[in-house]
Order: C-alpha cells, then structure tokens, then sequence
C-alpha cells in the first residue's frame, strides 16, 4: 500500500476507544508542585502546556493537537531560592549529604530506586504520550534506567573497597579517596529524559553532590511521579526541581556563580553559552553529551545484509531521534546505487503507527517544529540534485513524518552538515575512501562512526585512522551507546567529559588525599582515628 499523508492521518486515533486499555489517558496531568529545599510546594504563577504528539482524528479527517497536562514555569526569583536549597544543603562540603558515608549515600538511592519501581507503570505510560516513544523502547528506557543505577551502586562498591586502603610512598602515608565537587546544575535531553537524566544526576547524587534538576521541555511531566520519592529517600535541599523555560531561569543560574558543574546533555550552542555565563570558569566543571553526525562508511567489499540491517537500526531508531544515529552515509560509488535501493526497500518495510501499535517502527515527533524543518532539509537536497528514494519518503501526517532516503547528497546541502535528529537518511558516495575520512577531519563533531567492511587491512586503516577523530569506532555495526559500562563520550563539540557507569563517578567527584609523614607519632593518630571509626574519609572500612 502506498503511503499518503491521508494514509497516515488514518493512523492517529479517532477517539478514546481507539486505544488500547492499557494506554488510556482520560485526565490531564495538570501539575504544580515541584520540589525545593525538601518540600513538595504549590505553584500559582504561569504554566506550559503539554501538548502529545500523539494527535486526535477528527471526523473530518483533520488532525488536532491534544493536550495531557501542564507544569510550573517557575521565575528567576523561585530558582535562585532553589539554588540556595541546593547551596545551603552543600553547605560547601559540611552538610548532612556529602559528609555522610559511601554506604549511607547508597542506602538513600536504593530507597528512592525501590520507590520508583513503584512508578513504573505511569512513568512508561507519560514517556509514550510525551515523546511517541513506542511502548516497548519506553519500558526499555525505564529498565535500563534501573539497571544503570544498579550498575553504579555496584561500582560505587568495588571504587570504595579500592580506596579503603593506606598508601605508603617515599615516607609518606596517603589514603586516596573521591569527593564531591558541589552543586550540580542538570539537565536532561527529550529524547531519554528519564535514561539521560539519571544517567547524570544519580552518579552526581551518589557521590556526595546536590541537584538542581531542570526536566527537558518535552518528557517533563514523567518526572512528576518521582518528586515525592526524591523528597523521602533524600535529606531537604539535596535534590531540587527547576521547571521552566531554560532561557528564562538558567542563566541566573550560571551568573551566579554557586553552579560547580553542568551536567547538559543537549545541543553544544546551549552548552556554549551558559558555560561563558559562569563568573569563575575555573571552578565549574561541564559533563556535556552534545551534537553529533555520526558517519557510516560502506567500503565496496561490505556484507551489505549486515549493513543495510545495521543502517536501517542506527538511521531510524526512535525516528533517528538519537545523538548516536547514523546521519550520514558515506557510500563507495561501485556500490551506491545498490546500496540506496536495497537500503530504500528495507526503510519501507517500517511500520509507522502510533507508539502503542505493535511492532511499530516510526511515530510521531515530539518537537513541534520538526515536520518543518525536516521538509525543508528535503526540499533543499532536492533543489540541489538529491532525490527521494524510498516511494512515500518524506510525507507527512501532523507530526508524523515517513522516513525520506536522499540520494546523491553533497556538500553545499543543509543535511550534508546539519544534524537533522529525525528520519531523513542522507547517503552520498565516494570515489576514495580518504573523501570520506576528510568529511569526519573537517566536521565539528567527533562523537561515533561506522566502518562496513570486510577486508581487514582496510578496517585496519580506517580504524587507525578513525579513533584520533571520533571516540568510538563500530565495525559492521550501527553506533550507540550501550552497553553503559563503556566510555560514552565524544571530541570537539560533541561531549566533554565521559559517562558511563563507571567514568560518571569520576566525572562528577575529584580525587582528594590525606596525607602525613610516616612517623611514629603520625601512625599512632592514624590509627586512633581507624580504629575508633572518627572519620568517614580516613577509615578502611568497606561495603561488601
Ligand atoms: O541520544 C543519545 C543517546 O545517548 C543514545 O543512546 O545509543 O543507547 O540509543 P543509544
């Protein structure tokens, strides 16, 4: 069946019947409490509107827009108060939180994991109706969540056994432990706003930091559920909530100068300019997941099964709404066209629908904008000689758009450099494969790459050639991210700083040592304080 914009539009729902039981939403999610210093307070001042993308059929076979809920846009006035929670819970290293124990701090975060499992159900169900993450990734998306807090509670294990020992070098007595930087400013993207976010803020709070924790624009009412297990598993002031337009509330945040890290994953422009609003660059330190145009290079002798598979997965997963995707692909031209038709007819073997179809593929967009701006990236490919492969490629319904395969894409068009972060798959080929090592050289990003392949002097080559532009080279495999116990990091505008289950702790502490000289007198202190267990820092205590 050929696909129309009418087709499409048949695929949003009627009426309420016309969705499954499971995933009914009859009320809105009209929320004003957010949590500051502790409590869960009232909010009477302005508030955003939260629109689905999951849009309403009309009988006339129009689409409308539909609202679930709304939240505090909260005032510079009420997010510096949320600051100083912050600030004063830190109490610069001296408060209840960063001075507790390892083992405390772990106590706390099992507690509040153990109230959000509790959660699941609505969070999965706001994540499908926020973003048109499909039912299954946005269970994933929950799971793995929990699993990467698990993971980091289990590292944050083995680093403190690790550090729970004296060192002695040249007559020197030193034990050598992580601490805390402070107050950490996080903000999570729309695409995983709950997997980014706590990606960030759990390894931040586990190790002795406080938050202030400002949800994306879209994917912020999933949050909601969770401020009451923040208030109970937390002390006051440690985690705090900044909903609000970013550009309104978070540079009053930044002048003040009381951020110690930004932890953004987001766009580099944002990241950019709140870093230059920070009065002491010295002391503020950034863990930033940002851009990227992840590059696919299809050598000539490439098992094209596999990277076509690879390609459809790494181009169209969540609608390409992934800084991982593979946004450009970079073809040998003794391949191209058979690439771009083989590639056109598996793009069209996905299953657009809404995000509670089974075995749904493409959805609708979050970002209102999309629609637009993707059509306009495709119109200017085509104006610049570039066509549409796929049959229906392109066409859109609201916010659902079909996936458009562009081909030959050059330079000089938007999407040759332009992240475009939804389901618009440019290829273009090559001659020689040094064009394309020179694109990834001259780009401003340098997050992942993939190389298909199978002659191993030539994957040799290229991975040399790759792993000083990029942080992760894929060989016959689409990029991404997991498993989350590796590096996730990226060059130039890409990240700064490195998350995984066990760099996230290093990125959000600093390596602090006691240190004496190893005299008689000093030893017996040392073991005075050791023994009688007077210290957290100084003890060689450890959780099994
Ligand atoms: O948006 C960027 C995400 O970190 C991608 O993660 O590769 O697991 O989808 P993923």
């Amino acid at each position: 069946m050929s696909v129309t914009s009418e087709s499409l539009t048949h695929l949003f729902p009627l009426d309420e019947a016309a969705i499954p039981e499971a995933w009914r939403r009859p009320k809105p999610l009209h929320q004003r409490q957010y949590l500051l210093d502790g409590e869960l307070r009232e909010w009477s001042g302005a508030t955003q509107e939260v629109l689905t993308p999951i849009y309403t059929r009309l009988t006339d076979g129009t689409l409308a827009p539909r609202v679930i809920g709304s939240y505090p846009l909260l005032d510079e006035a009420e997010s510096l108060k949320a600051l100083d929670a912050a600030v004063r819970a830190y109490d610069h290293g001296r408060g209840e939180w960063p001075a507790l124990s390892v083992a405390e701090r772990i106590a706390a975060v099992e507690k509040f994991t153990r109230l959000i499992v509790d959660q699941k159900k609505e969070i999965v169900q706001l994540l499908l109706w926020e973003i048109g993450k499909s039912a299954a990734d946005s269970e994933k998306e929950f799971d793995r969540t929990i699993d990467y807090i698990r993971n980091t509670i289990d590292a944050l294990k083995d680093m403190d056994r690790d550090s729970s020992r004296f060192t002695i070098e040249e007559g020197i007595i030193g034990q050598i432990r992580r601490s805390p930087l402070g107050v950490v400013l996080c903000m999570g993207p729309f695409n995983y706003p709950l997997n980014e976010t706590f990606c960030m803020l759990i390894p931040a709070l586990i190790m002795g930091n406080t938050v202030l924790f400002k949800p994306p624009k879209h994917g912020a009412l999933l949050h909601f559920p969770l401020l009451q297990a923040f208030a109970e598993a937390f002390p006051k002031g440690v985690v705090n909530t900044v909903y609000g337009r970013g550009n309104a509330i978070v540079p009053a945040l930044m002048t003040s100068g009381k951020i110690d890290v930004l932890a953004l994953i987001g766009s580099s422009r944002v990241a950019d300019s709140l870093k230059k609003l920070h009065p002491k660059s010295n002391r503020l330190r950034a863990v930033l997941g940002l851009d990227a145009k992840n590059v696919a290079i299809i050598m000539p002798d490439a098992d094209l099964d596999v990277a076509i598979k690879e390609s459809v997965l790494g181009a169209l997963s969540f609608n390409g709404q992934r800084c991982t995707a593979l946004k450009l692909f970079m073809v040998h031209e003794s391949i191209a066209e058979d690439f771009v038709q083989r590639l056109a007819t598996e793009i069209n073997k996905l299953k657009p629908g809404m995000p509670w179809d089974e075995k749904v593929n493409i959805t609708p967009l979050p970002e209102p904008q999309k629609p637009n701006y993707l059509a306009e990236v495709i119109a200017d490919a085509q104006a610049k000689g570039a066509r549409i492969v796929n049959e229906g490629g392109g066409t859109t319904a609201g916010p659902l758009v079909y996936p458009a395969l562009l081909y030959p894409v050059q330079e000089g068009m938007k999407v040759w450099r332009e992240e475009q972060f939804g389901p618009v798959v440019p290829v273009a080929s090559f001659a020689h494969v040094d064009q394309a090592i020179q694109y990834i050289i001259d780009s401003d990003h340098g997050q992942q790459v993939s190389i298909f392949g199978s002659e191993s002097q030539e994957v040799a080559h290229l991975v040399d050639q790759l792993v000083n532009q990029v942080s992760r080279v894929n060989i016959n495999a689409q990029c991404q991210r997991g498993p989350d116990t590796f590096p996730f990091t990226g060059r130039k505008d890409s990240a700064e700083g490195t998350l995984s289950v066990n760099d996230a702790l290093r990125s959000f502490s600093i390596r602090t040592v006691v240190a004496t000289k190893q005299t008689e007198a000093n030893k017996q202190i040392l073991n005075d304080i050791v023994d009688g267990q007077e210290s957290s820092f100084l003890s060689t205590r450890f959780i099994l």
